[in-house]
């Protein structure tokens, strides 16, 4: 299917506002992507015509909210091609979704002396949860490097691998490069050597299909509202075999199948068991009207419109004066740059006055910040409503810019 760009700009009613008299240019849909009305519309119809608590109740309204709210978990199964529902979790979002596995996972299964493998690319929210698990374990963290070019060195994961080795938690793609790792191959070789492996989706469910039964990872997690959907909103997959060695990590109703004084508390069955409270029902709605909007677009069409869109946005920045571009040649979705020696809050400030919203920061990626030896970065992130037209303005911009600080 070609994609028609306004066709698609038109159902995101906020991109046609101005900031600071300019038209916007949403630049930083990696960091929170902006919602079509499908989803707007999907969530308020839910809030004005069904709404009821979830689970519990007998009424028709409850029932059939509760069957609404189980349509999007089968549908996120479908999405990711898990082979069942009863795989999907509904969580606040990837960062929920990391601890739950680290709290439940790492902290009934790991033991003093054992060790994981995280990597130099992660999000703070791949990194903290393992860290603290670790501490409360006694286990060791051991990190798979990044090269210059922005590429994991997946050549020196064989020898961080020895026997106490348990787990290998790498993201898909990398939220400040856009690398896309091989997360197929890694969990191959790390499922190999008996280890559990979890794969950070946060930044590559919006960009291309996934397919966990393909990639054959135990867990894959990712985020709602990255992917057009609602806030407050995510989906973690656990293999079933996974979820029968894990105790819940939160307490509270819904969770439990008979609650006994003062003690003898039994769980409700996976994954209802890791869903404790009252669930973000109109989030998952939400979340459903996004994952059914994308799917209709198509994710193949989607990808093919980004990657030329992104190939445009490379070449146009390449030729901005004393740009440094950082990340892999082949990418998904973001940018990551500085501009001379000009630190990148000052850029991306310039930038807001021109009416263009970029990410400037260490993108809770300090580690990788590190590695390039800066404290912050720009990132221009592109969804499928940016246009080259917007890659033209962030290369003026920024060209401007360099021009005005010297
Ligand atoms: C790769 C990656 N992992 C995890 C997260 C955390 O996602 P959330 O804040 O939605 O939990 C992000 C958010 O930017 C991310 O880019």
């Amino acid at each position: 299917m070609s994609f028609d760009s306004e066709r698609v700009r038109a159902e995101f009613p906020i991109l046609s506002r101005e900031v600071n008299g300019h038209p916007l240019a949403y630049l930083d849909s990696a960091a929170s992507a902006q919602r079509p009305l499908a989803v707007i519309n999907a969530e308020s119809h839910f809030y004005q015509h069904g709404y009821a608590a979830v689970h519990r109740g007998i009424h028709s309204l409850s029932a059939q909210a509760t069957s609404d709210m189980e349509a999007v978990r089968a549908q996120a199964a479908a999405f990711l091609n898990a082979a069942s529902h009863e795989e999907i979790i509904f969580v606040k979002g990837t960062t929920e979704g990391i601890n739950l596995v680290a709290n439940s996972w790492g902290g009934s299964q790991l033991q003093p002396g054992d060790n994981l493998i995280i990597t130099e690319m992660e999000h703070h929210a791949n990194i903290v949860p393992w860290q603290m698990v670790a501490q409360r374990t006694g286990a060791e963290i051991r990190v798979l490097p990044l090269s210059d070019s922005g590429e994991l060195a997946t050549e020196q994961l064989a020898s961080l691998i020895d026997s106490r080795t348990r787990l290998l938690a790498v993201t898909h793609v990398s939220n400040v490069l856009g690398t896309v790792n091989p997360v197929k191959a890694l969990v191959a070789q790390a499922k190999a050597a008996g280890l559990v492996t979890l794969i950070d989706g946060a930044q590559a469910v919006m960009h291309h299909a996934v397919d966990v039964q393909d990639i054959d990872c135990d867990f894959y997690v990712f985020s709602g509202h990255k992917i057009y959907g609602p806030t407050g909103i995510g989906v973690l997959y656990a293999r079933k075999a996974l979820q029968e060695q894990m105790p819940p990590w939160e307490g509270g109703g819904a969770m439990i199948d008979q609650v006994m004084l003062p003690v003898g508390t039994t769980w409700n069955s996976a994954p209802w068991r890791f869903e404790a409270g009252t669930p973000n029902t109109g989030g998952i709605i939400g979340l459903g009207a996004a994952l059914n909007w994308v799917s209709e677009l198509g994710l193949d069409a989607i990808h093919a419109r980004e990657s030329a869109l992104m190939r445009y946005a490379l070449d146009k920045l390449a030729s901005v004066p004393d740009i440094v571009l950082y990340g892999p040649a082949q990418r998904s979705g973001v940018i990551a740059f500085n501009l001379g020696k000009h630190h990148a809050f000052d850029v991306g400030s310039f930038l807001d006055q021109y009416g263009i919203a970029i990410r400037t920061g260490h993108h809770c990626a300090m580690p990788l910040m590190r590695h390039y030896a800066v404290p912050a970065m720009c990132r221009a992130s592109f969804a499928l409503y940016n246009t080259e037209y917007e890659a033209d303005r962030l290369a003026a911009g920024l060209t401007r810019i360099h021009r005005l600080l010297g």
